[in-house]
């Protein structure tokens, strides 16, 4: 049997993502606080495999890509490329459990796991790990980091913070994303003011008091119920039933509530019934640090 690693790759969630302008490379520029979860998939990686290539399997591979455009894939390939390695015969297993093109960011946090893995394979050290990483995305940087996170730029500069008490958190996922949905939703935000900037930053300083959806600021909460056809009505649904905000992760669709574990039954049940796969889960430390 060739020799296998295997990592777990946490979903995360922005606490805050403030738009504060866009670029001339057409990226907009970023304050973010980060938070992984428990929810995890798994990568796996086979440097001299008789089947080279990416396989997806769990309950979300469905339209995960496993061509040359997998964000797995392609940030072994700039690592490779970095480092004079040949990945002609490595394989990539990827046990999809964090709904794919959600908003939590599955895909980028299989690309930072298998960074991860490589580097113990191939002993290197960490800032070319960054540097493939941030080639591949913007969401990369902060799952090589992992645990809480504030990021700025696009996302890629990553610098960790303090771990933030435990909290629980239900994702509520719609069956369906949009394609480009993240691009979309930033040239939405071009037609409105943006972001003064400074909610992150005074996130960042708060003292380690559990989080909840009193907390939490996505600047997508303007247009992502524009451009997701439903999703007004099943935040609208949740946040009755539920009687505490709730909010967008990422670039969405999913949506989720944070808070105590005592509330988190509630938040479960406010689920039933409604057009969204509800999953319970809680914030995690970094697996890295
Ligand atoms: O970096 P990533 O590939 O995840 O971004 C997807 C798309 O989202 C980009 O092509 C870009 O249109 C948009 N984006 C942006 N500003 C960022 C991150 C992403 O405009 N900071």
């Amino acid at each position: 049997m060739p020799e296998s690693l295997s990592a777990p790759s946490p979903a995360k969630l922005n606490l805050t993502l403030e738009v504060l302008s866009r670029r001339d490379d057409g990226y907009h520029e970023l304050e973010t606080v980060l938070q992984t979860l428990e929810l995890a998939g798994a990568v796996t990686v086979t440097l001299d495999s008789d089947a080279p290539g990416v396989a997806a399997t769990g309950p979300f591979a469905d339209g995960v890509p496993v061509d040359g455009t997998n964000l797995a894939l392609r940030a072994a390939a700039a690592l490779a490329a970095r480092t004079g390695r040949d990945i002609s015969r490595l394989r990539i297993e990827l046990e999809k459990r964090v709904p794919a093109a959600g908003g939590l960011g599955g895909g980028a946090s299989d690309a930072a796991t298998t960074l991860r893995l490589l580097q113990r394979a191939w002993n290197l050290p960490e800032p070319v790990l960054f540097a493939a990483a941030e080639s591949v995305g913007s969401d990369e940087s902060f799952f090589l980091a992992g645990g809480t996170a504030w990021a700025t730029g696009r996302g890629e500069r990553v610098r960790p913070l303090p771990p933030l008490p435990p909290a629980a958190v239900v994702l509520f996922v719609p069956g369906s994303t949009l394609e480009r949905k993240t691009a979309r939703l930033f040239a939405a935000l071009d037609a409105q003011p943006f972001d003064p900037g400074g909610v992150s930053a005074m996130f960042a300083r708060r003292p380690a008091t559990p989080v909840t959806g009193w907390d939490v600021y996505n600047a997508f909460e303007r247009v992502a119920f524009d451009v997701f056809p439903g999703l007004g009505k099943l935040f609208e649904a949740l946040e009755e039933r539920i009687g505490q905000p709730i909010h967008l992760a990422g670039a969405g669709p999913t949506l989720f509530w944070i808070g105590g574990e005592d509330g988190a039954e509630r938040a479960v049940d406010a689920g039933a019934g409604l057009p969204c796969t509800t999953i319970r889960t809680r914030t995690a430390p970094s697996l890295w640090r």
